[in-house]
């Protein structure tokens, strides 16, 4: 079974918004990159992405952790007002419309929700410091 890294408590996660988290994960020649994603939640569902902007490859949340629109329906990019569907990633209006964000994957176990299928350095890996607007997450793996 591939690794798993808890990223948070679903609880932490209300229906119908997003979380932001930046990991830290191995790049091609084994360093540390900080990696942003964000979580989504829809019912009891869960959905990884990258926090990447499909328009020009900006952070979502240009005002750290804000991810949905005004309404609070949807995710939307800060920067140009590209809007995302929560539980697929799809641009549906936008410059960047009819591209979709880049899919984390995601599994819960036990209460937490968990990425799997990448590399990650944990918290007692030397590596640079975490951006400073990133919330403060412990790694912990299976
Ligand atoms: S960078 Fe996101 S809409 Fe332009």
């Amino acid at each position: 079974m591939e690794e798993l890294f808890a990223i948070c408590r679903t609880v932490e996660i209300d229906d119908g918004q997003a979380s932001g988290f930046v990991l830290m994960r191995m790049d091609d020649d084994g360093e540390p990159e900080p990696w942003p994603i964000l979580i989504t939640r829809k019912g009891n569902n869960f959905y990884g992405f990258e926090n990447v902007c499909p328009h020009q490859g900006e952070r979502l949340d240009a005002t750290p952790g804000q991810f949905m629109d005004e309404e609070g329906n949807f995710l939307t990019c800060g920067h140009h007002h590209a809007q995302f569907d929560l539980d697929t990633g799809h641009c549906f209006i936008g410059p960047c419309q009819g591209q979709k964000l880049k899919t984390v994957t995601l599994v819960i176990d036990d209460g937490d929700v968990c990425v799997t299928g990448v590399k990650l350095f944990d918290e007692d890996t030397p590596g640079p410091d975490d951006e400073p607007d990133a919330p403060e997450i412990m790694i912990t793996s299976d």
